[in-house]
């Protein structure tokens, strides 16, 4: 059986994560975040006070940076120099940053060789913006989440009401649209569909029905 590689790429809150930890779990495949390895250098970057528009301190600050992913019954544990951050990366302010922190070239070198060393040995499901363009451009099964930043938003704000946390869907819709924005119109390695993804406009589709098609293109390859 052939250890496939699957990029899940798409803007933000596009059920990316959700659908990526479901097909991974099915497979029994690695598991593999990428937004948060940006999140995570983001988080520290903020706490220690460090300019995000300063290329050359993010990059020294990455090099003594150690960011770990482990697979956990939650999909995913985030580990930043042996601390757990899974939660503390999630926080707004670091949402709301890292897209400023993800433009620089030398911090999305780093991140991509240390994400194509995650991938190498195969049987891994990657989300995140340029895995099908950048990071593995041969990936076996590469597949493109859309949905409508209305759609985006409102299902961000379900998630956030359900949790108890405060949340404004109007506010909301303008973070994930700018977040898109920064992402999509940066120079190196923008958000885009590689030509050969499979794209999945999810805003009328359920969680299960993603992971269905997902899992026949997966099929068809396996
Ligand atoms: O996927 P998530 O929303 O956690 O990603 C957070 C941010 O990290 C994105 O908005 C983007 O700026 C950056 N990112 C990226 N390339 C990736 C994954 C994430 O630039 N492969």
């Amino acid at each position: 059986l052939t250890k496939l590689r699957i990029a899940i790429d798409g803007p933000a809150a596009a059920g990316k994560s959700t659908v990526a930890k479901i097909v991974a779990g099915k497979l029994s495949y690695l598991y593999i975040d990428t937004g948060a390895m940006y999140r995570s250098l983001t988080y520290k970057a903020l706490k220690s006070d460090v300019d995000l528009h300063d290329q050359t301190e993010l990059t020294k600050l990455l090099e003594t940076t150690k960011i770990e992913l482990e697979p956990s019954d939650k999909g995913q544990l985030v580990y930043l120099d042996g601390e757990d951050v899974t939660d503390e990366i999630r926080q707004s302010k670091v949402t709301n940053s890292v897209s400023h922190v993800a433009v620089h070239s030398q911090v999305r070198e780093e991140m991509v060789k240390r994400q194509q060393k995650l991938a190498s040995e195969g049987g891994v499901v990657m989300d995140g913006r340029d895995i099908g363009t950048h990071v593995i451009p041969d990936a076996e099964v590469k597949v493109f989440l859309l949905a409508s930043v209305e759609e985006r938003a409102q299902r961000r704000h379900d998630e956030n009401t359900a949790k108890g946390f405060p949340s404004d869907l109007e506010k909301l819709k303008e973070e994930i649209a700018l977040r898109d924005k920064i992402d999509s119109e940066r120079e190196v390695a923008p958000l885009k569909k590689a030509d050969d993804a499979f794209e999945i406009d999810t805003t009328s589709l359920n969680i299960s029905e993603v992971v269905d098609r997902i899992m026949s293109l997966v099929e068809r390859i396996g």
